[in-house]
């Protein structure tokens, strides 16, 4: 069983708050050179660019899943040093994602959680911003409105009336939720928090697999919400358990247990954790699908690893009897990190997290950092180095 280690494995000789201060420093000298410009999801032979102009969007805008990771680097960077360059540069995002919003600016996708959490819920934890709070409102709005019913699945991608998306949802919406659970808190109005519980249980049910693995994608029937089956789209194949998806099934349903207290979501995430440590490599950093294991010359995808360590975290929070066993993974995955994957080993990068991969089957950012990479490393050194911290979500 994955979670049985001994005493000795879980003793680790990392400063923490020292990797976190070179982390910042890192950010600093990234910050400088982007200003306002947003940097695209991957870095390029270990450098980020600025996100490319597409359609009416001009060059570094503000489009996609994952621009949100950009500013809760910031948030996390404040929040550490309380360097005010970094505040100013995360307001100045948050303006940035009050106008996406309200403007309707590539909003049809589940993943406004991601880009809303990290951002403007981040600055009403942080600095009680009305501004943000209504931005962050607005988001949550808008990812109710993609709730497919009868099945009650927030669909994932695309137009509501798209017959390849209706009904589709994906592994990764899970840590789409909390920002359902905000709203209901900060509005007073129970429906975003229902809603959130009923999505994240159609999930624990349908896209975890009797093994502990999970689909990365999968269909509900749109006229009577009938579970149809999983696929994949980022994996290696339809029935093997993508990485990162399985990292997300860790956090997301960790993340869906603080704010609803439902124990199924504890066991679910649990599940997911003993599938995903049962598949590790000997480094403890994955190959990009889990059915890859040591001698496959397949890639990694060190950011698989990074927000596993941040669902361990959260776990070991909620599980008081496992928390030793569980920080224990974390920090030995942390510093596995820390020690082969980070910006330490490659000085000329401007990332902090190398070696990860976006899209294998489509042939994006393999083997090169990313945006959602870099703050769950980050966001994994800080829940090391402060214990008990809870980030944004
Ligand atoms: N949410 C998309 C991904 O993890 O690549």
């Amino acid at each position: 069983m994955a979670l049985t280690v001994t005493p000795s494995d879980l003793r680790q000789s990392v400063d923490w708050p020292a990797n976190v201060d070179r982390a910042v420093d890192q950010l600093s000298r990234q910050d400088q050179a982007f200003g306002a410009a947003f940097p695209d999801d991957t870095t390029v032979d270990g450098r980020y660019r600025p996100r490319p102009a597409c359609g009416d969007f001009p060059l570094g805008a503000n489009r996609g899943w994952t621009t949100g990771f950009r500013t809760g680097l910031r948030w996390m960077a404040y929040d550490w040093s309380g360097q005010e360059s970094f505040r100013r540069g995360a307001e100045v995002d948050v303006a940035d994602f009050t106008r996406r919003v309200e403007d309707g600016l590539d909003t049809d996708t589940h993943d406004l959680g991601f880009l809303y959490t990290l951002s403007c819920v981040a600055a009403d934890r942080l600095t009680d911003d009305p501004m943000a709070r209504g931005a962050g409102l607005m988001a949550a709005d808008r990812l109710m409105a993609r709730i497919c019913q009868p099945a009650g699945v927030v669909q994932a991608w695309g137009d509501l009336d798209d017959p390849a998306q209706r009904g589709r949802t994906i592994i990764d919406s899970l840590m789409n939720m909390p920002l359902l659970y905000w709203a209901s808190e900060v509005s007073g109005r129970p429906h975003y928090a229902s809603a959130a519980h009923r999505h994240a249980s159609q999930l624990r049910d349908h896209i975890v697999r009797p093994d502990g693995s999970t689909f990365h994608t999968f269909y509900w029937d749109p006229s009577d919400g009938r579970p149809l089956g999983g696929a994949t789209a980022q994996g290696h194949a339809d029935d093997s358990c993508w990485a990162r998806g399985q990292a997300w099934g860790v956090l997301g349903f960790a993340l869906n247990f603080r704010y609803s207290r439902d124990d199924s979501f504890l066991t679910a995430a649990g599940r997911c954790l003993d599938y995903y440590l049962d598949h590790l490599p000997q480094d403890r950093v994955p190959y990009w699908d889990l059915v890859f294991s040591d001698g496959s010359g397949q890639p990694r995808d060190s950011s698989a690893a990074a927000i596993a360590a941040c669902g361990l975290r959260e776990l070991a929070l909620h599980q008081r009897d496992r928390a030793a066993t569980l920080s224990g993974w974390a920090d030995r995955i942390t510093a596995s990190l820390v020690t082969a994957y980070s910006h330490q080993s490659q000085p000329r990068s401007d990332a902090l997290l190398l070696h990860g991969v976006y899209d294998l089957p489509k042939l994006v950012g393999v083997d090169e950092a990313n945006l959602w990479g870099d703050y769950f490393y980050l966001e994994a050194l800080m829940r090391a180095a402060r214990p008990g911290w809870l980030g944004y979500w």
